[in-house]
């Protein structure tokens, strides 16, 4: 058995002990967007540092938790705090818990992001669905021996997002009166927030929106045949004319004022599952 097949073992198995109800969904929450976590009714709370194999998180504004919870009348796993390329994590330990995720049986994996937005009609506090990516800046999570017995040596990319989940998305944020945007996401190690330059390249490629995560996180997940569903609050915008110096200080400010409807849409979409 391979490396990885074992600590998946050993890590399953641990949680395990504490939950042994289904899973249906898995949900990774972005910087500032934490807050989900109040709608949930928690059934068990298991720090990163007592599961076997799992990092631990250092970024200020991710507490670091997975939770086993019900929302929208199913149960999840909550990843309260994830793991970023830029904080020397290897892509394979960045997307460990969404192999978790999978392995306890969630089909699903809904993914929360602040980001960069590059789109001239984007502004600050708006919602964006991430209906494609690009992921050449970021290292594959994929490089390396294949696991067969977890996922094919070439997966297809054709729809790393789900048309089915974007288009519920979109008639729930309608009915519930929100403006969202809907566009490509393009992921880049960080931790440094891109020169005026490499805002404009970003844009130049056919990227609405950048940020510092998500990606490897989908491609394991598409991997492993799990649907996804990804969301960006933009909390800034990167081609400005004007002074736009941007703190992390100001990303978690906008994300928390956006949380409520990204929580709204995420809690309906799994109510819908
Ligand atoms: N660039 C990259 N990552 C980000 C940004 C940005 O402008 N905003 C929030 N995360």
């Amino acid at each position: 058995m391979s490396e990885l097949l074992k600590k998946l073992e050993d890590t399953t198995a641990y949680i395990k002990k504490q939950y042994q109800g289904n899973i249906s969904a898995g949900i990774i929450l972005g910087s500032g967007l934490g807050n989900l976590t109040k709608e949930l009714n928690i059934i068990k709370e298991i720090s990163y540092s007592d599961i076997p194999h799992f990092p631990v998180s250092t970024v200020v504004g991710h507490s670091g938790k997975m939770i086993v919870a019900e929302l929208g009348g199913k149960n999840v796993l909550v990843m309260s705090g994830r793991f970023h390329y830029y904080e020397g994590y290897d892509p394979q330990l960045i997307t460990y818990p969404v192999r978790v995720m999978k392995q306890l049986g969630a089909q699903t994996l809904f993914l929360s992001n602040a980001a960069g937005g590059v789109n001239p009609g984007f502004k600050v506090g708006d919602l964006m669905i991430i209906n494609d990516h690009i992921s050449f800046f970021t290292p594959n999570p994929l490089i390396g021996k294949n696991e067969e017995s977890l996922g094919t040596r070439f997966p297809d990319m054709t729809e790393p997002y789900s048309k089915d989940l974007i288009a519920k998305a979109k008639a729930i944020a309608k009915g519930a009166g929100y403006d969202v945007k809907e566009g490509v996401y393009v992921a880049v190690t960080g931790p440094t927030f891109e020169t005026k330059a490499e805002y404009q390249l970003i844009k130049t490629i056919g990227a609405d929106a950048v940020g510092m995560s998500t990606v490897q996180e989908v491609i394991v997940a598409k991997h492993g045949g799990m649907s996804v569903f990804a969301m960006s609050v933009i909390t800034d915008i990167g081609i400005r004319e004007d002074e736009n110096v941007i703190t992390h200080e100001e990303v978690l400010a906008a994300a928390k004022e956006a949380e409520p409807k990204l929580t709204t849409i995420f809690r309906k979409l799994i109510e819908g599952l």
